[in-house]
């Protein structure tokens, strides 16, 4: 059991090192990016997983290696770091069974009692209809678990006897962690308008994905929280159906080298220019005290690799600056580069 502990002092001064790393907008901000700095950097000693399921696709480029992550917390390259996937998720255990070892993580790689478990009649129920004709969905089966998770029917993980080794309590490793004073990085999937709550309903997924509900998802309240960035790319994306404003042509995406293909899907995502209404609202959902821009690069090619603040250059800087200054948080990590160091770093 948790072993609760009075705290006594002025909790001004009681830290706790927790970031929450949530998407902007739709998904796809490069999150996955980011969160592998910051488990390389950071030194956290568990990087979390909240979210959907394995609808959300993340991929990190570390050398000559390209790996696409769909169930394994994208901070698993810091060896250093137990990886764990919180009881909010829903799991597919053959997709996680494969990451596991794919990438070379058995022993350090865990998720909770209680995450749902994806089954075939779920991706089926994905892949054909409404869903994916209307809503566009991923076809991954998350929805559907989700839903019969509501319904009290979904099999647990703790019912499958291949996950057995693999099964914890990740809220009770969390809050041990932090009362350790060791650092915790938890992280999103999916984009804050892509959120069930907050988001562009019915285009959108099977769970709130602002920083509340990925806390949720992990089993920490909101002030263990310490910081909470939200990550936007450079201009914005959208794999799937549902409005998105001023939406470009696919001629217009492809001049302007903003053209994407979708790390679970393949489909090619739509594209716009970098909405501030949106941010702002993603920002005000999430109380996001810190900006991360990813893709910097794509916008200014120039600046390809750079990683320090003062080597961009003058249109570059004050892209960032305008960010700042309509949103009215720091940015504080910025992508210049598909390598997970090709970050500059601002942070005080
Ligand atoms: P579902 O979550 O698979 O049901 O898909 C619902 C909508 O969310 C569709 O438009 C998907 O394309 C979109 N979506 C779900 N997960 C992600 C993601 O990780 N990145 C981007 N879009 C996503
Ligand atoms: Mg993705």
């Amino acid at each position: 059991t948790y072993d609760v502990k009075i705290n006594t002092s002025n909790l001004n001064q009681f830290c706790m090192p927790s970031t929450v790393v949530i998407g902007g907008f739709f998904g796809d901000e490069g999150k996955g990016k980011i969160i592998s700095y910051l488990a390389l950097h950071d030194k956290p000693t568990i990087v979390v997983r909240g979210g959907a399921g394995p609808n959300a696709g993340h991929t990190i480029k570390d050398g000559d290696k390209t790996y696409k992550v769909r169930m394994l917390p994208s901070g698993f390259l810091n060896k250093d770091a137990k990886v764990m996937i919180g009881p909010g998720v829903v799991v597919n255990p053959d997709v996680l069974l494969k990451e596991i070892n794919d990438f070379g993580v058995e022993g350090r790689a865990f998720l909770d009692n209680n995450c749902g478990i994806i089954e075939q009649s779920h991706r089926e129920q994905d892949s054909a209809g409404r869903l994916k004709e209307k809503i566009g969905s991923t076809g991954s089966g998350t929805g559907p678990a989700n839903a019969e998770r509501a319904m009290r029917t979904l099999k647990m993980a703790k019912e499958i006897d291949v996950l057995k080794s693999y099964l914890i309590d990740v809220p009770l490793e969390i809050n041990s962690a932090l009362d350790r004073k060791e650092n915790v990085l938890i992280e999103g999937t999916q984009g804050t308008h892509l959120s069930l709550w907050h988001g562009t309903y019915p285009f959108v997924t099977s769970k709130d994905v602002t920083a509340s509900g990925i806390c949720a998802d992990v089993g920490i309240g909101p002030k263990a929280v310490d910081d909470v960035i939200v990550v936007f790319k450079s201009y914005l994306t959208r794999v799937g159906t549902g409005p998105m404003p001023g939406e470009l042509s696919a001629e217009e995406t492809s001049q302007k080298g903003w053209e994407e293909f979708g790390t679970v899907t393949g489909r090619l995502r739509r594209a716009a220019e970098f909405d501030f209404d949106l941010a702002k609202r993603a920002i005000m959902l999430s109380s996001a005290n810190q900006i991360s821009i990813t893709k910097l690069d794509v916008r200014f090619p120039k600046c390809a690799g750079v990683k320090s603040i003062d080597e961009l250059d003058d249109d570059a800087k004050s892209f960032i600056k305008n960010i700042e200054e309509k949103l009215g948080v720091p940015v504080t990590l910025i992508g210049t580069g598909p390598l997970v160091d090709d970050v500059i770093d601002i942070r005080v």
